[in-house]
């Protein structure tokens, strides 16, 4: 029997609640399945150990965690400490560290959720978003000189390498030759940003050249907004910066229901390091602790790393699960206009899972 081993890494908010939900529904899976065992250890980093330590994890943390089969995230993020120090404290020291250069945000409106897009349903919404995870304007590189005088300054660079262009454009080639429709648009901004964004274009030319086989064309960012909200159905699989794409995947979230049904993966796809994979949303102080967050996001992004671990049956059998769950308007929470708890819809997806005869 495979034994896979998960770093549940749970953070800020309503990041344990969900987590905790993913792993209860996680273990049914495998009890149903019978064929792996998933065994997880839950490390307690985030705000909360910030404050008792001065940092959101040990020193050696990434060492702790190297040896994992996957790293199964939360959210972090807490009203009491700056952002920029709990992400890059946490979430992106392990997603550099860790050559997560590929992050994935499959985007469907699942059964029974209504989409705000009037007419749009699952035939006209399905999309993957590929987002480059380990340069762009994220990369780290800038500085502050002055603080506090009238002359301060403050830089934030964009890096583009042709080296992790090339990747993460091959990357979403592949992605768009393995969907049926074959289809890649490449979000740009090489109009006004003439010198990272130009190089990103002609490397998206020269990798497509190398998958004839994938219909691809550019849409620059802001005309993106508009076509994936009256044109939908022209997109299918889409590779953007590190930027551009945190902002269109929310963007793609809500105009699949909610935020709280959006799953990602922080791939290495060559697997030298672990992966990641967490939901979407982030930490949610407006509804931390009130058992409402909704945990079909942290679901969802249990199939894709059951896909990455190499179960895609029990992948596809969890994806079952939650799509009957959605269904059903009376497992629907606060943000799909129901009023069902997380524990309620954690109960019907594992009772889909053992329910689940096919
Ligand atoms: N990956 C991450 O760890 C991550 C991502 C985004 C934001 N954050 C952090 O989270 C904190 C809050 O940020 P924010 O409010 O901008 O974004 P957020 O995603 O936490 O919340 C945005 C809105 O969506 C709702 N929401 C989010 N997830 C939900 C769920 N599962 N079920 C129901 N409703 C849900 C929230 O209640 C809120 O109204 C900040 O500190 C931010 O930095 C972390």
């Amino acid at each position: 029997m495979k034994h896979y081993r998960i770093a549940a890494i749970p953070g800020d908010g309503i990041g344990a609640e969900v987590i905790g939900a993913g792993i209860e529904v996680l273990k049914a899976l495998a009890r149903r399945d019978g064929g792996f065992a998933m065994e997880f250890e839950s490390f307690d980093w985030g705000s909360d150990y910030y404050h008792q330590h001065g940092v959101m994890m040990p020193a050696d943390g990434l060492e702790q965690v190297a040896d994992f089969d996957a790293l199964y995230f939360g959210a972090v993020g807490a009203p009491d400490v700056p952002d920029h120090v709990t992400l890059w404290g946490l979430r992106l020291a392990i997603c550099q560290s860790f050559d997560q250069y590929a992050n994935v945000r499959p985007t469907r409106i699942l059964p029974g959720i209504e989409g705000p897009l009037r007419g749009v349903g699952p035939d006209r919404l399905d999309w993957v978003i590929v987002r480059e995870n380990s340069e762009g304007e994220y990369a780290g590189q800038g500085g502050r000189s002055h603080r506090g005088l009238p002359e301060e300054v403050a830089t934030e660079v964009a890096i583009f390498t042709r080296s992790g262009v090339t990747r993460i454009m091959r990357f979403a080639f592949e992605l768009a030759r393995s969907r049926p429709r074959k289809k890649l648009t490449v979000v740009t901004k090489s109009n006004a940003q003439r010198h990272g964004m130009v190089m990103w274009d002609e490397i998206a030319a020269e990798v497509a050249a190398e998958y004839p086989d994938v219909e691809w064309g550019k849409e620059l960012v802001d005309a993106m907004t508009m076509r994936m909200t009256l044109r939908p159905e022209t997109l299918d699989t889409i590779v953007a910066t590190n930027l551009h794409a945190d902002i269109l995947s929310d963007l793609a979230a809500a105009l699949a229901g909610s935020l709280g049904i959006a799953p990602t993966s922080n791939l290495n796809p060559e697997r030298r390091f672990p992966s990641m994979f967490e939901p979407i949303h982030g930490s949610a102080f407006d509804i931390t602790g009130k058992g409402i967050a909704n945990p079909i996001g942290t679901f969802w992004t249990g199939t894709l790393m059951l896909d990455h671990l190499g179960e895609p049956e029990a992948a596809t059998r969890l994806m079952r699960a939650v799509e009957r769950v959605t269904a059903d308007h009376a497992f629907h929470t606060p943000d799909l206009g129901g009023e069902a708890t997380t524990r309620k819809v954690t109960d019907a997806v594992v009772a889909a899972i053992d329910g689940d005869n096919e």
